[in-house]
């Protein structure tokens, strides 16, 4: 959502402004000569449960080349905010452009053609207007939330494709310390001793390597959208990428501990992580842990090991791309569903209101816009091999620090290629089919001056069955969600309110006030001092209460 009355042109420097952003007024982005340049093909490329915990945004520890030479040709979005931070929520909110409130998906239990509206997906979009649009792994959320299909035919002019060797990914395939095998959280793996030889993510990029050569010769444009199973848990991935990380050169979280003025409806039990038999060993008390120091320590080198992974996944394709002549004519998106808690504020997994949880890496590469379009002959992506890399060499790419949202991206996506940019949604939407809740990002790409808008802001919520942690806070069912916490990301601050939900009749009752959270980002980046009592905060605590209600 992008609030603004004041136009910041920064070129380079970019600063916040230290205020709560004035009140919502629409506005139109314009887009410089974008559209001429005909059909460009989209590859969409969505990671699982990945921070932005890669080179080109700074991270010091990750090594993650591939991704790094993509960023450094691209747009890149340092604030990119996800609606929600779990997958089905927040996939089916930025492929139909539309917030949770709006697709009524909280959780994992309803398809939103049936439950909220027959949205348009941007998959879609793309298919009508002539794209021949596919789907290979984890795009819209498979199960009920896309009706058991991946919203085929809709969204998709082929049938989706799924990996085989993801039925083996939460099984006992773990080799443990006892030599046995383990449904394990940590998980390296000899893929040769692999059910089928292989993993998920090896498969689909084959399938994926395998489309780019069968639509290369069609006379129409293609969407390829690859949703990579990596790094999300269980962290199976092959075992030489344990090597980069030493377990000696692993830190904690810079705020390991649970912060004293978090309320307690913030905090998610990370449930999940507790399920998989190697943590179960180590009795971790519910709902606060902590989990050991150098176990913490291992699902850290062990969350890096597997983004190294996909990072070579994505190379891969990349380089395939590359190979074919493609990288001329297609427009790259890179993001992930969400971020993950690597033990900020004593959490971990996603299912919060954090950045850590909500903050996802955004980069998008427009061929001849965000670089120069590559000759005949040249290499504009070439395999990276993370053993080989020498860290720091490549350019961080355009750097965008405006907030946005990946509710963002439909129009984004849609005005990049040319094609109509579904116009933005009444106050009730749900017997509109196209529209958006999200806004172009356009003008983040025009070359000559960019444009700051300082003043933006992102919103989230996730939902609570109850005020105390108990076993399906991480994950409620919607009949049992009473409490939304709604929350914004401003430049400086983050602010959420934990208010009363009704789930038989969607109504919020603002009235009704659980907790609040103020943080300053500036000056407290994790975001663990809690100013939402602090009197000298009230009125900026009053003005971000009135972008709620609106
Ligand atoms: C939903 O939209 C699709 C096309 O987007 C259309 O084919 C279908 O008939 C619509 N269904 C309903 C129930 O309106
Ligand atoms: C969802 O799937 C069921 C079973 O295949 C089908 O009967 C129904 O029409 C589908 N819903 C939509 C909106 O296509
Ligand atoms: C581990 O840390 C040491 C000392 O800082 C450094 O020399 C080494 O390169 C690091 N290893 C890796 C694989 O990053
Ligand atoms: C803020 O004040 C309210 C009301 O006194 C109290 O219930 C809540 O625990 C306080 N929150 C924090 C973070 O101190
Ligand atoms: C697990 O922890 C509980 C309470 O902290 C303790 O009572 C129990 O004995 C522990 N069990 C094992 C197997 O260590
Ligand atoms: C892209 O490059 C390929 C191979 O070099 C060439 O055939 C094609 O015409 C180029 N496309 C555009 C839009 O320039």
């Amino acid at each position: 959502m992008l609030v603004c009355l004041i136009w910041y042109a920064c070129i380079g420097a970019f600063a916040c402004l230290h205020n709560v952003p004035s009140m919502p007024a629409s506005r139109t982005r314009v887009l410089n000569g974008l559209q001429e340049k005909g059909s460009l093909n989209v590859l969409l490329i969505v990671a699982d449960d990945l921070r932005p915990s890669l080179g080109c945004f700074g991270d010091t520890v990750v090594k993650s080349p591939n991704i790094d030479q993509l960023a450094s040709k691209s747009n890149v979005f340092h604030n990119a905010f996800v609606q929600q931070a779990v997958c089905a929520p927040s996939r089916t909110s930025f492929l139909t452009g539309r917030r949770p409130d709006t697709t009524r998906l909280y959780d994992f239990g309803s398809y939103w053609r049936e439950h909220a509206g027959n949205y348009t997906t941007l998959p879609q979009h793309f298919k009508s207007s002539g794209y021949i649009t596919m789907s290979v792994g984890k795009v819209f959320h498979p199960g009920i939330a896309s009706n058991h299909s991946d919203d085929y035919p809709y969204s998709w002019s082929t049938r989706p494709y799924h990996p085989s060797s993801y039925e083996y990914e939460k099984k006992k395939v773990c080799k443990g310390e006892d030599g046995k095998l383990h449904a394990n959280l940590l998980c390296p793996v000899d893929v040769s001793e692999m059910p089928e030889g292989t993993l998920p993510d090896m498969q689909s990029t084959e399938e994926a390597v395998r489309l780019l050569k069968a639509v290369k010769h069609e006379s129409h444009p293609f969407f390829l959208a690859v949703g990579y199973h990596k790094p999300h848990i269980p962290f199976r991935y092959p075992q030489e990428f344990l090597k980069l990380y030493p377990l000696e050169n692993m830190t904690l979280a810079p705020d390991p501990e649970i912060p004293k003025g978090m309320p307690t409806v913030a905090y998610n039990p990370w449930t999940d992580i507790r399920k998989r038999e190697d943590v179960q060993a180590l009795n971790v008390s519910f709902p606060y842990g902590p989990i050991p120091r150098d176990f913490q320590l291992q699902i850290r080198q062990n969350y890096f090991a597997a983004v190294s992974y996909l990072d070579t996944q994505a190379g891969q394709l990349l380089s395939a791309l590359d190979d074919l002549g493609l990288a001329n004519e297609t427009i790259v998106v890179f993001t992930s569903d969400h971020g993950w808690s690597l033990g900020e504020h004593g959490e971990w997994a996603k299912y919060s209101n954090f950045d850590v949880a909500l903050r996802v890496p955004l980069i998008i590469y427009v061929p001849g816009t965000t670089a120069p379009t590559p000759k005949p002959g040249d290499k504009t992506f070439p395999f990276l091999d993370p053993f080989q890399h020498t860290p720091d060499t490549v350019s961080k790419g355009t750097v965008v620090r405006e907030v946005v949202e990946l509710v963002d991206l439909f129009a984004t996506v849609s005005e990049l290629a040319g094609l109509t940019v579904p116009p933005p949604c009444p106050d009730s939407s749900f017997h509109v089919e196209l529209c958006t809740e999200g806004f172009s990002l356009g003008d983040t790409f025009s070359a000559s001056e960019l444009k700051i808008n300082a003043e933006a802001i992102a919103y989230s919520q996730y939902p609570r069955p109850t005020d105390l942690p108990q076993h399906d806070s991480d994950l409620p069912l919607l009949r049992d969600i009473h409490i939304m916490g709604y929350s914004i990301r401003s430049c400086d601050y983050r602010y959420t309110e934990w208010v009363g939900f009704d789930p038989a009749s969607f109504r919020v009752h603002f009235q009704d006030v659980h907790a609040g959270e103020l943080y300053f980002v500036a000056t407290d980046p994790n975001q663990d001092k809690n100013l939402y009592n602090i009197t000298e905060y009230a009125g900026v605590v009053q003005r971000f209460r009135s972008y709620l209600q609106k």
